[in-house]
Formats: C-alpha cells, sequence, structure tokens
C-alpha cells in the first residue's frame, strides 16, 4: 500500500470518536506516528498485535497478513473493527481468547515483520505476549510497546532498552518502538541472564576475580604460625581485615 493511500486510512480513523470503543485506544499522535513507521516499512508481510481497535483498522490496510490476538468482551474493540467500513477484512485473522491461552498454542511460522503489545496490561501478561513474539521477531523488523506510564510494563521497556537485541529507536507519548538487532540475544528455552544490559552489571561485579594479597597481608599470613601472639596482633593491626 503506498504511503499516501496509508494516510488517507489514518484520517478516516482519527476522525472516528475517542471513544470509539470501550477499552482505549491510542492517541491521534501516536497513530499519526504509527502510519508514517509502518508507511516506510511497506510492504509489511507479517504482523501480529495483541489487542484489537483502532490499530487494527490501521494494520488491514498497512500489513498483508496481521494477525491480531485479542478478546472483545463486550468492550466492542473487535465486534466495531469488524463492522467498521474501514476495515479491509481480507489481511485480517483475529485470534479470539485470551492471549494467555492463545498465544502459546498457536504457530508462529514466519518472521514477524511488526509485533504490537497492547493486550491485558497486568502483570505479567504483557511479559507473556512478548515471550512468545520476541523470538519470532525478524532482524531489523519492530516491537511496539503500548502504554509504558504504567509501571510494570515500564519495566519491560526498560529491560529492552539495556538490551543488545533492540535499538529503542523512540518513544511517541505511551508507545516505544524498538528494532530487532542482529545480536542473538536469549533463547527461549534457556537461560542467559548476564547477557542483558540491565543485568550485566550486577553479574560482572560478581564475577570479578579476587585481588591478589597484599605484601602485608602475606606477611602476616604467614606469621601466624610462627610468630608470638604479641608480634601477630600488631599485625593485625597494621592488616585490617586479616582474617584469624
Ligand atoms: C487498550 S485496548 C487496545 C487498543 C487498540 N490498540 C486501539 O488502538 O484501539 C486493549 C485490548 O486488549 C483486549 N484484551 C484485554 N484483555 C485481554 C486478554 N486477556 N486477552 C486478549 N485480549 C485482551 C481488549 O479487549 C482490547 O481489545
Amino acid at each position: 500500500m503506498s504511503e499516501n493511500r496509508l494516510d488517507q486510512v489514518m484520517e478516516s480513523i482519527i476522525a472516528l470518536p475517542e471513544d470509539w470503543h470501550g477499552a482505549g485506544s491510542m492517541s491521534e499522535k501516536t497513530l499519526r506516528h504509527l502510519t508514517k513507521v509502518l508507511g516506510e516499512m511497506q510492504p509489511i508481510n507479517y504482523s501480529v498485535e495483541t489487542g484489537s481497535g483502532k490499530t487494527t483498522l490501521l494494520f488491514s490496510h498497512a500489513s498483508t497478513n496481521h494477525k491480531t490476538f485479542a478478546l472483545d468482551s463486550g468492550n466492542g474493540s473487535i465486534s466495531n473493527v469488524k463492522a467498521s467500513p474501514i476495515f479491509n477484512a481480507e489481511h485480517v485473522t483475529f485470534v479470539e481468547g485470551p492471549t494467555q491461552i492463545t498465544m502459546p498454542a498457536f504457530d508462529f511460522d514466519q518472521p514477524i515483520d511488526v509485533a504490537l503489545i497492547d493486550g491485558p496490561h497486568g502483570y505479567p501478561f504483557p511479559d507473556l505476549e512478548y515471550y512468545h513474539l520476541y523470538h519470532h521477531i525478524r532482524e531489523g523488523g519492530l516491537l511496539l510497546l503500548d502504554d509504558i506510564q504504567i509501571p510494570t510494563i515500564k519495566n519491560i521497556h526498560r529491560t529492552l532498552e539495556a538490551d543488545d537485541m533492540w535499538d529503542l529507536l523512540e518513544v511517541v507519548d505511551n508507545l516505544s518502538f524498538f528494532r530487532r538487532t542482529a545480536h542473538e540475544g536469549v533463547s527461549p528455552t534457556e537461560d542467559g541472564w548476564w547477557k542483558q544490559g540491565l543485568n550485566r552489571e550486577l553479574y560482572e561485579r560478581n564475577s570479578k576475580p579476587p585481588v591478589p594479597p597484599t605484601v602485608l597481608q602475606r606477611v602476616a599470613r604467614k606469621g601466624k604460625s610462627v610468630l608470638p601472639p604479641r608480634v601477630k596482633g600488631a599485625l593485625k593491626v597494621l592488616v585490617r581485615g586479616v582474617e584469624e
């Protein structure tokens, strides 16, 4: 889709009422920026989002194969999308149900160009969604994390910002834009906490080799067995911290 056509779609989305559905949508500023980013990424062959709403309308034009993992629960975030004349149903598949259940069972069988996390916001649900998505996002692909004003979601943002797997491109209102780097990152079935930027300082501090003892310390240690107690006592005063 051309950037001009995508801009026209965005204007129609922005013209919808703010409370178009009952689950809370992105701001106009954020939708404008997201449209620009998706326009620059064309063509987008495979995209995924958690949660549904105005962004689904946008992705239905910006991507040729878009998966939306969401629940409607009567808030209209899916039903209003499906009923909207702006919606391009041909490009979207809904995977309806709690992402806590649908995502682990889903087979992500191709590299993801763009993933947006904006479904359930309670801890640890966005973290769970991240787990199911991150290793499928291709190098150069984007991860978008919404509502980073929520402290538990800000924690994900801080973790990714420090991780070599991601470059933080920008933050617009409460949406962060990360780009996947070439760095290997952690395997989804192993550990590797020590490789992650936020943890590296602690890991390096704890794994430093012990400092070799000073000459005075060595003399004090050697003298322990042979020197008279008074001399040993004097040495102990000199070498603070030497163990008995
Ligand atoms: C903030 S809204 C998404 C807004 C959308 N991105 C937009 O621009 O309009 C959150 C979405 O997550 C859905 N949701 C809430 N809990 C969910 C869950 N456990 N599993 C899947 N979707 C959920 C809501 O119904 C809603 O569709």
